[in-house]
């Protein structure tokens, strides 16, 4: 299910971004697209999850492109300014390494081609976990989600949605990339009660009782709180950050 839910959202999201030429740069050697992209935090992010979700890809271990691979490549994909995608295209420059990686990571890519001929995007449903990721890739969504995450900490505990609360979640409704964000569904994939997360914030902030119709019911995260998302999020990022940039800086 959830490796269905990842190509389709592969597709839609790279569907307009592969079919345009605009994402072709002069200079589209490796080391320079890697180093843009390095250079912005949507990109970079991306970047770092990429060489660590498709650690076991690159490194041939793997013959199938693993879950963790496909969603850092859905993050690649959907980064700003096309710098993600310009990186699965770029010339390696006659370096060996970099000729194994993208030759490798063809398992993954040829998948998502071939999955872009047969996908409808108004009928795609996505799951909260990818719909966070697809923000995270971008700046100003990552910006906003983590607004809202280090101000929402009171909803999951189902008290009070502050008005620094309800003021971040109107700036992350607001950004482009959030959109999936806001539609996704909770399929227990999740690392934060998301179920929970979702009901609350639609009671405490915008003062209706509905709960999402797609939401699965069977609350199985409930003992896990959103500070301990919190937490872990940033523990991660922290980690992968600088995992990441050891990463970039040592393949570059
Ligand atoms: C996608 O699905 C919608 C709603 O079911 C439908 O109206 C539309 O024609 C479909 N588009 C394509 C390209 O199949
Ligand atoms: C949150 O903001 C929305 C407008 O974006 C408003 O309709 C709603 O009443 C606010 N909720 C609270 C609890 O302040």
């Amino acid at each position: 299910m959830l490796f269905k839910v990842c190509w389709i959202l592969v597709a839609c999201v790279s569907k307009s971004i592969l079919t345009d030429s605009s994402a072709a740069s002069d200079d589209n050697t490796c080391s320079t697209v890697q180093n843009k992209c390095a250079s912005r935090v949507g990109c970079g992010m991306a970047l770092h999850n990429f060489f660590i979700g498709c650690h076991s890809v690159i490194y041939g271990e793997t013959d199938i492109c693993t879950v963790q691979c496909q969603r850092a490549l859905i993050s690649l994909l959907s980064t700003e300014d096309k710098v993600g995608l310009a990186f699965m295209n770029c010339e390696c420059d006659n370096n060996e390494f970099c000729n194994t990686r993208k030759q490798r990571v063809q398992i993954c890519t040829k998948d998502v081609l071939d999955a872009m001929e047969s996908v409808n995007y108004s009928t795609t449903v996505v799951s909260c976990t990818l719909a966070q990721w697809i923000c995270e890739a971008d700046t100003s969504c990552y910006t906003a989600l983590r607004y809202y995450v280090s101000h929402c900490g009171q909803l999951i505990d189902g008290h009070v949605c502050t008005s620094r609360c309800n003021n971040s979640l109107d700036i992350l409704y607001r950004q482009d990339k959030a959109t999936q964000l806001i539609s996704c569904t909770c399929d227990g994939s999740e690392d934060y009660d998301c179920i929970k997360l979702r009901r609350n914030t639609e009671r405490l902030c915008f003062n209706r009782d509905v709960p999402y119709h797609s939401i699965n019911d069977d609350d199985r995260n409930g003992a896990r709180s959103l500070a301990m998302f919190v937490w872990s999020v940033s523990l991660e990022y922290l980690v992968l950050f600088a995992l990441g940039l050891v990463i970039i800086r040592t393949l570059s």
